[in-house]
């Protein structure tokens, strides 16, 4: 077995210094709802399997972005759990060396029937979609139902006993203002942390508007006015997007990701795996380096390497929206991996 040394000048730094050790994985294009945010209603092509990049292929790719020193691993969608046989895929991620975070983020209605074999496959981490706590508002937001089932999936995911759950809510303007404080609550009660991500461009019929954002220091005034001062908590690592408080009255934190109106760019560390085997150096960019091809025709792990390498020297510094020039990209969230 070859030993895993990663020296700096194997490591993927782009031209500002930005050290990549994060790759989101997306493991299907598919969905079991239909957030408006993310999907359009309906005529939806998706991937025909066969594109899709095999379990074999993920490995071998991650195997590859570990000798470059990336450490931290997220499988997304789509809706990751549509996948056949997740923990299968999670069991030899995690046995590669250098992987030393593996999470998944998931809509959760598939999670209540998933939450034990994943986390005993090696899965660490789970971070649940949870918008809204009224039954009414899911199937506006989700255009399916589904509410109580993504509840038992939460239920079941804090008896699994991961290392961490985290629920994240969408923030939009004329939406969100009225789930904020339900949401808070039911996250305080079952010791659960919560935070809410502004609305980004990456809807796929083109809703978003800069007036649909409701920024999360909007979202901490509500929360001031109706609970309690929030205090902000020290971040450890500086490349993680959220900014969390601590509740005054000592029930709970809460945590805000702000790439908006606040854009983290600079302290970006994260790189992206299409279902179909692309590589993405930012949701915002529609330049692809195209891995599936590599690993598809017996091509060397070098020149994998090689291609992770271009990928993270070009990216550009920042997502740029609010921009003159800023362009959506034209690939929505549920093709990129959220
Ligand atoms: N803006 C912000 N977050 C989004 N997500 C999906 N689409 C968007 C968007 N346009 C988030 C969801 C979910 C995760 C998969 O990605 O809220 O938590
Ligand atoms: Fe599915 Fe997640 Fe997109 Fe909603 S946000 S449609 S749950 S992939």
């Amino acid at each position: 077995m070859s030993r895993i040394h990663t020296t700096e000048e194997k490591q993927l730094i782009d031209s500002l210094g930005r050290v990549h050790n994060n790759l989101r994985i997306s493991v299907t294009d598919r969905c079991n709802i239909r957030c408006f945010y993310c999907m359009p209603a309906e005529n939806i092509e998706f991937q025909p399997r066969e594109e899709l990049l095999t379990y074999e292929e993920i490995e071998r790719f991650v195997t590859v972005a570990a000798t470059l020193g990336v450490s931290k691993l997220r499988l997304t969608g789509g809706e990751p759990l549509l996948r056949k046989d997740l923990s299968k895929l999670i069991k030899r991620l995690a046995a590669i060396p250098g992987i030393r975070d593996l999470a998944l983020t998931t809509n959760g209605l598939l999670l209540a029937e998933q939450a034990a074999a994943l986390k005993s496959a090696g899965l660490d981490r789970v971070n649940i979609s949870l918008d809204t706590l009224n039954e009414q508002t899911f199937e506006k937001i989700s255009r399916r139902p589904g509410l109580e089932r993504v509840l038992e999936g939460i239920f079941a995911a804090q008896q699994a006993d991961f290392k961490k759950i985290r629920l994240n809510a969408i923030a939009i303007r004329n939406l969100t203002e009225a789930e904020v404080i339900p949401l808070a609550q039911f996250a305080r009660i079952h010791a659960l942390e919560l935070r809410f991500i502004e609305f980004m461009p990456l809807d796929a019929e083109g809703h978003w508007e800069p007036e649909d954002i409701l920024t999360g220091a909007t979202i901490r005034s509500l929360l001031e006015n109706e609970l309690c001062p929030l205090e902000p908590i020290e971040r450890d690592d500086p490349s993680q997007p959220a900014t969390d408080y601590r509740f005054t009255d000592g029930l709970g934190t809460i945590g805000f990701i702000n790439p908006v109106s606040e854009p983290f760019c600079g302290d970006c560390n994260r790189l992206r795996l299409t279902a179909e085997g692309q590589i993405r150096n930012c949701l915002f960019s529609d330049t692809e380096w195209d891995a599936k091809s590599i690993l598809r025709n017996t091509r060397s792990d070098h020149e994998l390497a090689q291609l992770l390498r271009e990928c993270v020297a070009a990216k550009l510094p920042a997502h740029g929206i609010g921009q003159p020039d800023f362009k959506k990209p034209t690939l929505a969230m549920y093709q990129i991996g959220g």
